[in-house]
C-alpha cells in the first residue's frame, strides 16, 4: 500500500511529528481545557500559574511542579521524571522551557496588577545535571503602579506551527522589530539572505536526519507521541498525531508506536522526508544566543523566546524551533560546531534557540495538563 506517499500526510517538527497539513483543529476537548481555563482562578497565584503552564516547552513535556507556600509565595521545581536525557543530556532545553514558564507567569501576574518577583535557583544549581533543588522562588507583590505588558494579549494565540511555510519572505523591518529588545544578555538575530538560508536549511535537515537515524534519540520522540484523541485525553502532553486521517490509520493498525519505532517502516520514512520538506520551506530563520551557557543564560533564553513567540504572533507570523543542530550528543557534535560557525558566534557564545519563521496555515493549541495536576499535594 502506498499510503505513505500520499499528500494528506505531512510530517514535521521536532523530531518526527506527523501532522495533517490542515491541522487547525481547535477541538474543545479536555486536553485543551487549560487554554480555556487560563485566568479563571480567584487567587492571584493560581491565576498567573494558569497562564504559565501554556508556555512552549521541549516535546511538550511540561516538566513543572509548583509547591504553593502561601497565598503569595510558591516554589517552582522541575519534574525530573520528565527530562529528555537522549536529546537534551544536560537539560539545557528543559531549563529554557522553564524560563518560558517563568516569563509567562511574570506577564500574567503583571496583567492582573501584581509584580512577580522571580528568584532563580535560590539554592544554587548544577550546570551539567538538574537535581531536586528548586528552579525558582516566586513571590507576588503589590506594586505602587503597574503597567500591563502589551505582549500578554497574544498569550492564548501563541502556537508552535509545524506546517509548511509559504514561499513569502517576511519583511526585514518586521524581523528587526520582533528580534529587538528581547532581554539583557540575549543576542537575537535573523536571516532571510538566500545564501545563508540555503546553508541553514541544509544543516538543519542533516541534523534532523541524524536524530531520526540514531535509534535512541529518535525513540525519545516516539515515546512522547500521543496518537489519536483517546491517548491525548489520557496523557495531555507530548507530540500529538491527531485528526480524522490519524484516527483512521491508528484504528487500522497502520499508525501506532510500533510502526513509528520501526526505522524501516513507511511511517518512519514519511516522517523523515516530511521533516526535510518543512525545513526546506523556511523563508527566514531567527536565533537566540547567550554570552555563556549557564543555567541563568538558559532561563534568560526562555524569557526571550517566549517574548519572541508573542511578538511573532502579534506580527501574524508563524514560528517553529528546529533544535536538532543545537543538541549535545556524540552524533551531533559536528553539526553543533558547524551551526556556531555558520551563525558567526564568537568566544564562549552559545546558540540556544534556532527557529524558522514565516507565513503558514494556522494550527490549534497543543494539549496541557490542568493546573491542579501540576501543584504539589500538601
Ligand atoms: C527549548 C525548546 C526547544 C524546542 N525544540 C523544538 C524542535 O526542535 N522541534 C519542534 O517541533 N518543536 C520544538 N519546540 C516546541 C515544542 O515542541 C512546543 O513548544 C510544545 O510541543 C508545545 O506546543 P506549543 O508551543 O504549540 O504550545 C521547542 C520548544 C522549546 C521551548
Amino acid at each position: 500500500m502506498s499510503f505513505s506517499r500520499r499528500n494528506f500526510l505531512s510530517i514535521a517538527g521536532s523530531s518526527a511529528i506527523i501532522l495533517p497539513t490542515t491541522a487547525c483543529t481547535f477541538s474543545h476537548d479536555s486536553a485543551r481545557d487549560p487554554w480555556h481555563n487560563a485566568g479563571n482562578y480567584e487567587d492571584p497565584m493560581r491565576r498567573a500559574l494558569s497562564y504559565a503552564l501554556l508556555a512552549p516547552n521541549p516535546h511538550n513535556r511540561q516538566p513543572w511542579i509548583v509547591d504553593l507556600l502561601s497565598e503569595n509565595e510558591a516554589m517552582l521545581y522541575c519534574d525530573l521524571e520528565r527530562l529528555l536525557p537522549q536529546t537534551d543530556p544536560y537539560s539545557r532545553q528543559i531549563v529554557i522551557g522553564l524560563g518560558c514558564f517563568l516569563e509567562q507567569f511574570r506577564m500574567a501576574a503583571q496583567q492582573f496588577g501584581r509584580q512577580a518577583i522571580i528568584e532563580p535557583f535560590p539554592e544554587g544549581f548544577n550546570d551539567k545535571k538538574l537535581d531536586q533543588r528548586p528552579i525558582a522562588k516566586l513571590t507576588l507583590a503589590r506594586p505602587r503602579s503597574s503597567q500591563a505588558d502589551p505582549l500578554f494579549a497574544y498569550s492564548l494565540d501563541r502556537r508552535t506551527n509545524r506546517n509548511l511555510y509559504e514561499d513569502k519572505t517576511p519583511d526585514e523591518k518586521i524581523l528587526k522589530t520582533i528580534t529587538s529588545g528581547l532581554g539583557n544578555r540575549i543576542f537575537a538575530n535573523f536571516t532571510n539572505r538566500p545564501d545563508q538560508l540555503e546553508a541553514l536549511r541544509d544543516l538543519v535537515t542533516e541534523a534532523a536526519h541524524i536524530e531520526f537515524d540514531t535509534k535512541r534519540t529518535y525513540m525519545e520522540s516516539v515515546e512522547a507521541m500521543r496518537i489519536g484523541s483517546r491517548q491525548i485525553r489520557a496523557q495531555p502532553d507530548g507530540l500529538v498525531l491527531e485528526g480524522a486521517m490519524m484516527e483512521a490509520l491508528h484504528s487500522l493498525g497502520i499508525l501506532n508506536h510500533d510502526s513509528l519505532a520501526d526505522q524501516s517502516s513507511a511511517m518512519f520514512r514519511t516522517g523523515r522526508d516530511g521533516y526535510a520538506k518543512s525545513a526546506k520551506s523556511a523563508p527566514a530563520f531567527v536565533w537566540l544566543s547567550t554570552p555563556t551557557n549557564t543555567r541563568l543564560d538558559q532561563i534568560n533564553t526562555g524569557a526571550a523566546y517566549l517574548r519572541l513567540c508573542l511578538k511573532t504572533t502579534a506580527a501574524g507570523l508563524a514560528i517553529h524551533p528546529l533544535s536538532q543542530t543545537l543538541q549535545e550528543y556524540r552524533e551531533m557534535e559536528n553539526a553543533l560546531a558547524r551551526i556556531h560557525d555558520l551563525l558567526g558566534t564568537k568566544n564562549q557564545e552559545r546558540v540556544q534557540m534556532l527557529a524558522r519563521i514565516g507565513y503558514a496555515k494556522a494550527v490549534g493549541p497543543s494539549p496541557r495538563w490542568p493546573l491542579e495536576a501540576k501543584i504539589k499535594p500538601t
